[in-house]
């Protein structure tokens, strides 16, 4: 039997294909899926479901004892476009739930944490192309400042208290089964959609702007990997940066025309260029090879027709209810 997991922020897009794939390993009732507000009746009935704020500690202690959860993945965020007009929010949610579940390590309520961190932790003053893991980090969006920050607190709950927190710096996640939310990256998820029901899109960031990007299946398999790997290989303990795929706007938009050849593109940058100006284009992510066998699977081409494919199936599901 594997340890009893909880998933706070569940219905989130990583949270969902997190809770699915966890669930398919494990088995359904060893994962407890929670969030703020209940998702689809579908999701909320596929196994144990909770409403919890991950702002309320008490909350989150009665669920671990309740179901003596020893693992806990706290997916709830504020993501930058989102955190970039609710500051004090944002702070507040992805600061706070940190320090709970923390907290809950700390005391020996819980045996392992898995925080997701994000490129957002870099900014302008980085080196732009394989961003080291080690670098220059002086992010200017208030999600990188939250993000720096958590990673900070959790490699010092880690060498002062010993609690077991892993991390990676996750770049912008492309899914076809849950949409984002407040992203500068959401264009590259987007776009599919709009491709589809449109056959043209107006993105948001300019043509050239290449930003490090990583499909859902690729960003769930590190994050269960890194979870699985024994915790003398885990040597990093404030984030592990990790790369997939890195592409322009002009880049995804060619290659979905492949597939739709009338599909077009325009470009109507809005506040979200300058968050996506201040962060890396591609990274170096060597460290998470060379500690815990981390390697991604999916390039552009590869991603682009898993992607439509799966929108088309949606689509035609859809039709028939
Ligand atoms: N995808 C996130 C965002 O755009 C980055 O972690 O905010």
């Amino acid at each position: 039997m594997h340890a009893k997991i909880l998933i706070i922020g569940a219905c989130g897009q990583i949270g969902t294909e997190l809770t699915k794939q966890l669930r398919k390993q494990y088995g359904t009732d060893a994962v407890v899926a929670s969030d703020v507000r209940k998702g689809s009746p579908e999701f909320v009935n596929s196994g144990p479901f909770e409403v919890v704020n991950a702002l309320d500690f008490n909350q989150i202690e009665t669920i671990v004892e309740q179901y003596n959860i020893e693992e806990v993945y706290l997916m709830a965020a504020l993501l930058s476009a989102t955190a970039e007009k609710n500051p004090a929010f944002a702070w507040d949610l992805n600061m706070n739930s940190l320090f709970h579940v923390l907290n809950l390590a700390k005391a020996g309520k819980i045996k392992k944490i898995f925080w997701p961190s994000s490129i957002a932790v870099f900014g302008p003053t980085t080196p732009k192309e394989d961003t080291p893991q080690y670098t220059v980090m002086e992010p200017s969006t208030v999600y990188g400042i939250s993000k720096q920050s958590g990673e900070r607190w959790c490699e010092y709950y880690h060498n002062i208290f010993g609690v077991d927190i892993r991390s990676i710096r996750y770049p912008g996640l492309i899914s076809w089964s849950t949409l984002p939310g407040g992203g500068t990256t959401d264009y590259a998820v987007d776009i599919y959609h709009k491709a589809l029901s449109d056959g043209k899109y107006e993105c948001f960031l300019s043509e050239e702007t290449k930003l490090p990007m990583m499909y859902m299946d690729d960003a769930i398999r590190a994050t269960i990997s890194i979870m699985e790997a024994p915790a003398e290989n885990i040597k990093i303990r404030s984030a592990y940066n990790l790369a997939g795929i890195s592409f322009t706007p002009t880049e995804i938009a060619t290659e979905i025309k492949k597939h739709i050849p009338e599909f077009s593109i325009s470009y109507e940058p809005d506040f979200r260029q300058k968050i996506a100006d201040s962060w890396p284009s591609s990274i170096d992510d060597s460290e998470a090879r060379k500690d815990w066998g981390w390697k991604h699977d999916f390039d552009l081409e590869s991603m682009t027709k898993d992607m439509l494919d799966h929108l088309k199936e949606l689509e035609k599901i859809s039709q028939f209810r």
